[in-house]
């Protein structure tokens, strides 16, 4: 199959490509598109076919439930039993934005789209583009990380090319995702708001309006190192780059120089390493005598939402590159440091060292 490649002005969305992608959800067709997160790889969310296609097209397990799509609040209604009165509270406060909640489904959404559970997600993204294409295909649309399973999320239309091309039928390109990291995913349905997955919309946010809030998304397989390991393995990982990724964690005094012993160690060994600093330490690594193969700031630690729009676009920058061995620091876990350190930890597998 030929992936048509639509460019789009967020600033003036509407016309002839948006059409064109509608007509392709419309006729049971996958097309990815922008959001305010990342790319998404949607398909109508009432066609289960069409969705079934989704998870052919990544690879991914059929399992692992996907994020409906709406434009407008009306279209909530018919997928869900009800909407809480915190449900209410929260739309009217963060949609359009990188909010889902997880609401009880109703007998319109397919087994597909939910893997089966007798929930389903649902969101209204804060994308120019991905709300024209919404009204325009005038269905509620599944919608996935546009990625292949396994892979970082695509920030850009070109790191969905790079995956996807020849797998679906468009994709739309609006140009680069500003947020970085997927929604928050809030579970509204078990007693105590849960958030399943943190993002950009942060737990203290939510507490704000909804009072207690709790988290479950436990950091399972954590693994302190203390050594470079000689013969690393799992390498099944979510958001993973090639290459194997370990985060260096403690005071950045330390970090650093220990990240530069474990570069200077890792190219002894004959290893491509890559090294994912920040503004304020990356000077300090071009002071040591060996030099990663290839080395890039994620932005400002005093900006955390912008380290997290660059996080997955970098993991693939060290794929290009083809690093074996990626160093990362971290983040404070905290506000958006919560939803950077998630990724980063999913992506290292475990696969942490420091104090
Ligand atoms: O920002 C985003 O959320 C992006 C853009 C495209 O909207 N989408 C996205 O979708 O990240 P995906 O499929 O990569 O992640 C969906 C997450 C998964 O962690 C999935 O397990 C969870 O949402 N999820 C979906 N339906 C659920 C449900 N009924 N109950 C619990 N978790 C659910
Ligand atoms: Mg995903």
């Amino acid at each position: 199959m030929r992936t048509r490649y639509l460019k789009v002005d967020p600033a003036n969305p509407d016309g002839g490509p948006i059409a064109i992608a509608a007509g392709i959800l419309r006729r049971g067709g996958l097309v990815a598109f922008p959001t305010e997160t990342v790319y998404g790889l949607g398909a109508n969310a009432v066609d289960p076919l069409a969705v079934g296609r989704i998870y052919q097209a990544k690879g991914r397990p059929s399992d692992n439930p996907l994020i409906v799509h709406v434009a407008e609040i009306e279209q909530v209604y018919p997928l869900v039993q009800d909407v809480p009165e915190r449900a209410v509270i929260l739309i009217a406060k963060f949609w359009p934005g990188p909010l889902t909640l997880v609401l009880e489904r109703s007998s319109l959404v397919a087994d597909v789209v939910t893997g089966g559970l007798d929930t389903v997600a649902i969101r209204m993204p804060a994308h120019p583009v991905a709300l024209a294409l919404l009204r325009a295909s005038r269905v509620p649309v599944a919608a996935p990380s546009a990625n292949l399973s396994g892979r970082p999320s695509p920030t850009t239309a070109q790191h969905v090319l790079l995956d996807l091309e020849g797998r679906i039928e468009a994709v739309l390109d609006g140009g680069p995702a500003r947020v970085g990291v997927e929604s928050t995913v809030l579970d509204l349905v078990s007693g105590i708001p849960t958030i399943l997955r943190p993002g950009s919309i942060t737990r203290e946010q939510l507490e704000e309006v909804l009072g207690e809030v709790q988290e479950a998304y436990p950091v399972s397989g954590v693994q302190r190192l203390e050594k470079a390991p000689r013969a690393p393995g799992m390498k099944y990982a979510h958001y993973a780059p090639r290459g194997e990724l370990y985060l260096v964690s403690g005071p950045l005094d330390k970090v650093v120089p220990r990240i530069a012993g474990l570069v200077n160690e890792w190219r002894c060994l004959g290893k491509r390493v890559g090294v994912l600093a920040s503004d304020e330490t990356l000077m300090e690594y071009q002071g040591f005598a060996t030099q990663p193969d290839l080395l890039i700031s994620l932005g400002s630690r005093r900006d955390l939402g912008g380290i997290a729009s660059r996080l997955f676009g970098a993991l693939r920058d060290c794929d290009r590159a083809e690093m074996e061995v990626i160093l990362a620091e971290t983040y404070p876990d905290q506000g958006m440091g919560t939803a950077v350190m998630n990724r980063l930890r999913k992506a290292a597998a475990g696969r942490e060292m420091g104090d």
